[in-house]
């Protein structure tokens, strides 16, 4: 079994809270001497701090939790790994929990997360949440811990909240399609999200800025998962769109598949745009225009939101919008036939 406290200050003759105190590098009034053979018999034993009798004295875990809807998404595996980063040099463990998309999950894994103590959590919200948000929100508000929305967010709930702006981001890849001269873009959505919807209105309001009217034969709905892309591809390439603003690089790929086996091109014959930029520098084949949200800058953000949040409960929330970045690579070309052609 490994040393303790207590077999330390039995080797060196004080008691178990004062060497507490030195270990803990808190103000006592032992000697420099002591506190050095403390810490030198600390060493040769291969002492390691058992963190919840800790946290019993400190009032904290130094454990922090993150919950994400899907672990196998790379935009949010790799939000994750900058978050963890973070954290670690905070001085904090981090616990993730994926909740497959579900607002079941969402609400057991906030319930069992703040039973083990965690000192704060980030959450990035399921989409099926979005059917049940009063019920969320209500739980949200009364957790007994700080937290952050992350990427996806309730407005009506007063918290800190990172996010991108999901309206420019959709704005910013239509527009570069129009700028190529395509006007019947399709587009993949999911608006089961706030996200999703926030995504939507960019679409329409690049095609509102050109006086071009919505179809919504050309908008077709996607989970955010590379099966969705291409039945969304399916049913989006039996009209006469000439490009696509797909709602992340996922369903991108997936839609991507689909066009591969009509033998269409890209983009020889068909333009398309991603979102995430998460998978987009590894399309093979096709060097994939995206909407770029940076995880490393989200999960900064979102951690120093929550470690100013642990360390000052009074100030006010605040949200914070960053702005996404259109990654322009080599997927949209103008379109083989003028409109008046077809
Ligand atoms: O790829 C998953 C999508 O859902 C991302 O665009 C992110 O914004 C998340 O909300």
């Amino acid at each position: 079994m490994g040393v303790t406290i207590k077999d330390i200050a039995k080797e060196v003759g004080l008691s178990v809270s004062a060497v507490s105190l030195v270990l803990n590098n808190r103000p006592c009034r032992i000697s420099a001497e002591k506190k050095e053979q403390i810490f030198a018999i600390a060493k040769r034993r291969h002492y390691i701090p058992n963190q919840a009798a800790r946290s019993l004295v400190t009032k904290e875990s130094r454990m922090l939790a993150l919950i994400l809807p899907d672990i196998e998404n790379t935009f949010f595996s790799s939000l994750a790994k900058r978050i963890e980063d973070c954290c670690r040099r905070e001085g904090y463990m981090l616990l993730i929990a994926n909740s497959n998309d579900s607002y079941e999950q969402d609400k057991n894994l906030l319930r069992s997360i703040t039973a083990r103590g965690v000192d704060g959590l980030f959450m990035i919200v399921s989409n099926e949440s979005y059917q049940y948000k009063a019920k969320l929100i209500q739980q949200l508000k009364h957790l007994p811990i700080p937290y952050v929305m992350v990427d996806r967010i309730y407005e009506q709930l007063s918290c800190d909240k990172v996010l991108y702006d999901n309206e420019k981001g959709a704005y910013l890849a239509v527009r570069h399609l129009q700028e190529h001269g395509h006007t019947r873009i399709g587009c993949v959505v999911n608006t089961a999200s706030n996200n999703g919807m926030l995504r939507l209105k960019g679409y329409k309001h690049a095609l509102e800025e050109r006086g071009i009217e919505y179809n919504p034969c050309y908008v077709t709905e996607g989970d955010y998962r590379f099966e969705s892309g291409y039945e969304a591809a399916s049913r989006l390439l039996e009209t006469d769109i000439t490009a696509a603003f797909v709602s992340n690089d996922m369903m991108a790929i997936g839609f991507l598949k689909k066009l591969y086996e009509l033998g269409r091109q890209v983009p020889k014959d068909f333009s398309l745009v991603g979102y995430d930029n998460s998978l987009s520098p590894f399309v093979l084949g096709v060097q994939l225009t995206s909407v770029a949200q940076d995880p490393q800058l989200l999960g900064e953000e979102a951690c120093r939101l929550l470690t100013n949040r642990l360390k000052d409960k009074d100030t006010p929330p605040s949200t914070i919008c960053l702005p996404p970045q259109l990654v322009i690579r080599s997927s949209v070309e103008p379109p083989l036939h003028s409109p008046d052609c077809i």
